[in-house]
């Protein structure tokens, strides 16, 4: 196969960032994606419908308008998140989904949800409205190890909150382990999940092969060869539950080659090529268009997009890094030959 065409995708997991950030990383994922769900860790996070307005709007100023590209807004949950703001946001179209970080878990989060139970009116109303809760699935306990945070938290959070609220839509956003694969796949219809590129591409020992290596890092963390087989094979299945979210996460390199080094890994210029390498090797490139294009607007209960993409099988060089205006960032696959790559929307 030298030409893959496929739906124009969706982006369900993205970080815009803000400022000169945004203005550097935006057209990176409208090039490829038609909408993405926006991240509202920003600091100050986006937690009212105000918020999200005004950062829609400089998304929107920010994009090559000739892209084509809907930004979807989330509002940030707090302690003191309000459901009549959650619900008046969703109504008018601003909000498409809330995005729960536990308080500490990962970048800019500090003002997240100390304890879910603060939410019972809030996950109530979004249960009633059918509104999207995305959820960054971590426990935050010093006294469990990094590489079980994840599935912790599916045991002390998320399994009892479903029990609790078992209409509610949940995205278990980028999973990293068998466990929660085997927890969604089980789970109800209205609950699914995101799976980035980079948790299919690498396992944990990405971060420390020769010494540290600070551009493999991100949260939730990679985990073993296991958990990683476990999400191929999960994203690769056709099933419905399971659709693409990048996580495209940019730090500039200063601030990921540091005593204290950021998470996050910026896709975002390699997203599809990435999914498609995988889907190869997985003799399952007739699934990427599901996984890709059709699971996402499912489950948001919106349209498919109208227009298609094209892939051609083309070697390319990913840079070492881009020259941005906030300064260099390290792109996933950075100085590495990928066989895929995307040529554009097809006209
Ligand atoms: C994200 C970021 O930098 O905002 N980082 C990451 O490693 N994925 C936050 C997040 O999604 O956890
Ligand atoms: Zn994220």
């Amino acid at each position: 196969m030298t030409e893959l065409e496929l739906i124009r995708p969706d982006d369900w997991h993205v970080h815009l960032r803000d400022g000169e950030l945004l203005k550097a990383v935006v057209d990176h994922t409208a090039r490829q994606f038609a909408r993405a769900i926006v991240m509202p860790n920003l600091k100050p996070p986006v937690t009212t419908v105000a918020a999200a307005r005004a950062y829609r709007e400089r998304i929107l100023a920010a994009v090559d308008p000739a892209l084509g590209f809907t930004p979807l807004m989330t509002a940030y949950l707090t302690d003191d998140s309000d459901a009549d703001e959650l619900e008046r946001g969703f109504r008018d179209g601003v909000f498409t989904a809330a995005k729960l970080y536990p308080a500490h878990a990962t970048t800019n989060s500090a003002a997240g949800v100390t304890d879910i139970r603060r939410l019972d009116r809030v996950l109530d109303r979004m249960q009633s409205l059918g509104m999207p809760l995305l959820v960054h699935g971590e426990v935050v306990d010093h006294s469990v190890d990094v590489f079980d945070r994840e599935a912790t938290f599916i045991d002390r959070v998320l399994a009892p909150t479903l029990e609790r609220f078992p209409g509610l839509r949940v995205v278990f956003e980028h999973i990293t382990t068998r466990q929660a694969v085997d927890f969604v796949t089980n789970a109800r219809e209205t609950v699914g999940a995101t799976i980035t590129p980079h948790h299919l591409e690498f396992n944990r020992n990405a971060m420390f092969e020769g010494g540290i290596r600070p551009h493999f890092y991100c949260l939730p963390v990679a985990k073993r060869e296991v958990h990683r087989l476990a999400l191929r094979k999960a994203a690769t299945s056709g099933n419905p539950k399971f659709f693409l979210g990048t996580d495209s996460a940019p730090h500039r390199v200063v601030d990921k080659e540091a005593a204290c080094g950021c998470a996050g890994i910026w896709n975002a210029p390699v997203a599809l090529e990435s999914y498609a390498k995988t889907f190869e090797e997985e003799g399952a490139l007739d699934k990427l268009e599901a996984f890709a294009s059709l699971h996402g607007p499912r489950f948001y209960r919106l349209p498919v997009n109208g227009t298609r993409v094209r892939l051609s099988r083309t070697s390319t060089h990913v840079p070492e890094r881009y020259t941005l205006a906030p300064g260099d960032i390290v792109p996933f696959h950075a100085g590495k030959q990928l066989a895929w790559r995307y040529a554009g929307v097809v006209r």
